[in-house]
């Protein structure tokens, strides 16, 4: 299907969504044809393609055997433990199926959640594949997170399956899961019936009678088996990620079937460009949005080759990267801006020892891509980069460049413009500091197709987070809760969050989540954390502590230990990615009058930039110990 240009595209898509979504549905295979587009009877709710069945793991994987069952489906390369693993279409289709049949075995059925804890390697996706399959709802938790945050995430959406291994491995570190799994599951009050765990044989594992299976074993066990693909509603949820929110309980991000496959489809027609037999490298962990829709389900959809990598990105040096796109000439890269910087500092001379010809294009997103990397970047590699912006709720790129749609059309600074289906406003727009406008950017429902339709077992939350503003006209809209301008043309440039997410690296942190984990110590009275901007993960989390008196460190050793100890507190309870660069002990918090904290000045102080209005403070000594402590560091 030829892409018409992008205006065309995109205002056909507004103009007549019922049209154009049903012909972009055809990308798809349907077992039974969708009788309607889009049911919106019940805003902001929207259903897409109600009562068209079809089935996520027949389009990523049956659907292509007749054609390219010998090609690579899935190169699984390890840098941590220099192992990498190729499977062809055929191949991943049979170890699919022999998961498939293992989760049967163990009373899945559809409807029922597995949660996912593992690595980037193999394991992950022939364990989503096979959930899929068997309509199954998968919850695939990021490796990286503690024991507390996968606790929360087991009650949320209390799995009946848990599937893990023994370790993974950071930076030459090993990480055993076992512990933590372990500890999540004496946390948790749900209980599920089976642990199914993968021995990568880096750490012995240790299994609990009744409870816990060895994985291997179960699988050579089922190996061979055919389990029937089970076709299931587009409405059919076809997985929970969850992200941070404001409050200290993440969010359950549903995903619907039918609406995501088609969309995942567009885009690769119109944004990606990849065409079946091609290789995509995905460097974003499975446990996280873009692993989902471009490490496993658009990439295989589209039958490509998806290239998928545990380890960082200096490692064993900074031409890794490369030297696989040499060995595998894949056409696509995606990364993020933070990947980027990093490999910006080291020795050049190791991306111009391989050969990276085979690359039309690179994306990147998940934050915001500042000029210096981007004109870096794409000078390097000698391709366009293309920056694109979306969020886990939307599942999709919500803004982008669309070099499938004709030309490559670009704006410095910014990652595009709105894709099909997204209707774009800005609300509470103001006079920004360059003259522009500036407001939250907002969208009108109903959301595209893929877009979440609710958050797991919390309509009311999904409502009452997103939907509480109305646009300029009165009209309902989504919030994005991102600051951005928009130009005449379209293009919006994004300029940071207006709520209290933070953004390391790509990865959305809740402050409030990393404020609940320090105050869980016995010696913190209050707290606030905050993002700060930070040269290579964008932001960076800098907490500020108030001590009880009793508890107050008597020296600088003592400080020390309390400042690891809070550290570790953090780690052990959302995780290493989420651990403070800086803890700066004080005597008070900035409030204002009415006691909210004044996370704002905070930020602002922490950055060197003048923190503002500050009328409603209430006590204006506490702020300049906020600034002493801040720039002293
Ligand atoms: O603040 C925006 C930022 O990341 C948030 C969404 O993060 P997450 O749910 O983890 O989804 C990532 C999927 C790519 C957004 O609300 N963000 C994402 N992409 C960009 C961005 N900020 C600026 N430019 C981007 N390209």
């Amino acid at each position: 299907m030829p892409s018409p240009d992008y205006l065309t595209m995109h205002r056909r898509s507004l103009a007549d969504p019922a049209d154009f979504w049903r012909e972009e549905a055809a990308r798809l295979h349907w077992e039974t044809a969708p009788p309607t587009v889009c049911d919106y009877a019940n805003p902001p709710f929207v259903r897409w393609f109600a009562g068209g069945r079809t089935n996520m793991c027949f389009n990523a994987l049956d659907r292509h055997l007749p054609e390219r069952a010998d090609q690579p489906a899935l190169i699984a390369i390890s840098t941590e433990t220099d192992q990498t693993i190729s499977l062809s279409y055929r191949e991943l289709h049979d170890r699919v199926n022999a998961l498939a049949a293992v989760l049967q075995d163990h009373g899945v059925g559809l409807g029922d959640r597995v949660l996912i804890y593992l690595p980037n390697i193999a394991e992950g996706p022939i364990a989503m594949l096979a959930c899929v399959r068997i309509g199954a709802i998968h919850s695939v938790v990021f490796g990286g997170f503690a024991a507390p945050s996968l606790a929360i995430r087991i009650d949320d959406c209390q799995p009946k399956v848990v599937i893990s291994c023994d370790a993974g491995m950071r930076g030459g570190k090993v990480i055993a899961y076992q512990p933590l799994l372990n500890e999540a599951l004496r946390l948790a009050a749900s209980k599920p019936l089976a642990v199914l765990l993968h021995s990568r044989g880096l750490v012995p594992l240790e299994l609990l009678p009744g409870r816990d299976f060895d994985l291997d074993g179960e699988l050579t066990r089922c190996a061979g088996r055919t389990v029937p693909v089970v076709w299931v509603d587009s409405t059919h949820p076809s997985y929970i990620l969850y992200t941070s929110g404001t409050t200290g309980k993440p969010k359950g991000i549903v995903r619907d079937t039918g609406g995501w496959s088609v969309a995942l489809l567009h885009t690769m027609a119109t944004i990606f460009t990849g065409a079946p037999g091609e290789a995509f490298f995905c460097t974003s962990d499975i446990g996280w949005q873009v692993g989902h829709s471009y490490g496993v389900y658009g990439t295989l959809m589209q039958g490509m080759t998806s290239i998928l990598y545990e380890g960082t990105p200096v490692r064993p040096d900074p031409g890794i990267w490369w030297k696989i796109v040499e060995q595998y000439r894949p056409t696509l890269l995606f990364t993020s801006p933070t990947a980027i910087r990093v490999l910006r500092r080291q020795d050049q001379a190791f991306l111009h020892q391989y050969d990276t010809s085979s690359l039309r294009y690179l994306y990147l997103a998940g934050e915001p891509l500042d000029e210096p990397t981007s004109e870096w970047i794409e000078s390097a590699l000698g391709v366009p980069v293309v920056d694109n912006y979306w969020q886990t709720e939307s599942g999709w790129p919500i803004l982008s460049g669309f070099p499938g749609c004709g030309s490559l059309e670009r704006k410095l600074g910014s990652p595009g413009r709105a894709s099909a289906g997204y209707s774009l406003t800005l609300l509470n727009p103001e006079r920004g500091e360059h003259g522009e406008t500036k407001g939250i950017l907002a969208i009108h429902p109903p959301l595209p197709p893929g877009c979440f339709p609710t958050l797991w077992g919390d309509d009311e939350r999904f409502v009452s987070t997103y939907f509480a503003e109305r646009d300029g006209e009165g009209r309902l809209v989504y919030n994005t809760f991102d600051w951005a301008t928009m130009d005449d043309a379209g293009f919006v440039t994004i300029l940071g969050r207006a709520d209290d997410i933070i953004n390391v690296a790509g990865h959305r942190l809740g402050t409030r989540e990393i404020e609940e984990a320090m105050s869980a110590h016995p010696a913190v009275a209050e707290c606030a954390v905050v993002g700060v901007q930070d040269e290579v993960k964008g932001q960076a989390v800098v907490a500020c502590v108030v001590i009880k008196t009793d508890h107050l460190p008597a020296d600088e050793t003592a400080r020390l230990a309390l400042v690891t100890a809070l550290q570790r507190e953090v780690d052990l309870r959302v995780g290493a990615i989420a651990r403070p660069r800086e803890i700066h002990i004080l005597a008070g918090l900035p409030k204002t009058r009415s006691g909210k904290i004044l996370r704002r000045g905070i930020r602002a102080l922490a950055e060197g930039r003048d923190p503002g209005d500050l009328s409603t403070l209430e006590d204006a000594g506490v702020l300049a110990q906020v600034r002493d402590a801040v720039t002293q560091h």
